[in-house]
């Protein structure tokens, strides 16, 4: 069986085991940093990504949010994950998270699989291929700024960021359309893949949570950057721009990388 088919086949089981989720609540401890929790679930649904996609690739280095396996993604194949993206929409009942599974080959990001199980939504890219939503070939969009509506992520977990990033919200606030938060970076990312939404930011993010966006995004004719336009970082934090390339490029013009 083709990879494609084998990731989406595996992020389908882990949507029916977040689906299937009981006694949240119960079953939450919490993480380093402010607002930072994870569920038996993140755990569950980690553990069954890392044994499905092992067991097909045993050659492939892993690297999951969840405690556990994070190896080298700079080298041969390797799968960043984010089991649960949008863990306090989980937490909540809010039913707006995604499961992630990207694919790096020598630190290049080749193929990414994001899967919305409540509505049953399958996000996909593969280098040189194209992206598609449910299988139909998607484009991001080609808005002005001034035209854009703008997924503007909190950072929540990094206090030391919320003045910077409501500072920028209120710019692209002044500058864009509107503005919107999903509570999972991957889905907005997507939602721009697909010309859904114009553009996409946060400060801090981490590689599990657009590694399989990336492909997605930069299939679907977009570009992927850091807020100063720097390369983002596969192995560790950094902050993200996100988009079709005329609001991209007017973001910069219009010099709200310096907020
Ligand atoms: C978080 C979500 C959230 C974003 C945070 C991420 P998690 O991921 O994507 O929307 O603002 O930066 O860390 O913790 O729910 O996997
Ligand atoms: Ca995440
Ligand atoms: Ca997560």
């Amino acid at each position: 069986m083709e990879m494609m088919e084998n990731l989406q086949k595996i992020a389908r089981q882990c949507g029916e085991i977040m689906l299937s989720a009981e006694d949240i609540e119960r079953n939450i401890t919490e993480k380093e940093g402010q607002k930072n929790f994870v569920t038996k679930y993140d755990v569950l649904v980690q553990k069954t990504l890392q044994k499905e996609l092992l067991s097909l690739y045993p050659e492939a280095h892993f690297y999951g949010e969840e405690d556990g396996q994070q190896d080298d993604v700079h080298s041969g194949m390797a799968f960043i994950v984010d089991p649960i993206d949008g863990t306090t929409n989980f937490i909540k009942g809010y039913r707006v998270s995604v499961v992630s599974i990207g694919v790096a080959k020598d630190g290049e990001i080749i193929c990414g699989v994001v899967y919305d199980p409540y509505t049953d939504t399958m996000y996909h890219a593969e280098k040189g291929k194209g992206a598609y939503v449910n299988g139909k070939r998607v484009y991001v969009s080609d808005c002005s700024l001034a035209n854009s509506m703008v997924c503007v992520g909190t950072a929540p977990y990094y206090a030391e960021y919320t003045d910077r990033t409501f500072a920028l919200a209120r710019a692209l606030f002044d500058n864009a359309l509107d503005l919107r938060r999903s509570g999972s970076a991957a889905l907005d990312l997507c939602a721009v893949g697909c010309g859904r939404a114009d553009l996409m930011t946060e400060w801090v993010v981490c590689p599990w949570d657009f590694a399989a966006a990336k492909c997605i995004i930069e299939e679907a004719g977009g570009i992927m950057t850091q807020i100063d336009g720097s390369p983002m970082k596969l192995d560790g934090k950094c902050s993200i721009l996100a988009g079709g390339k005329r609001a991209h490029a007017e973001f910069f013009e219009k010099g709200l990388h310096k907020i």
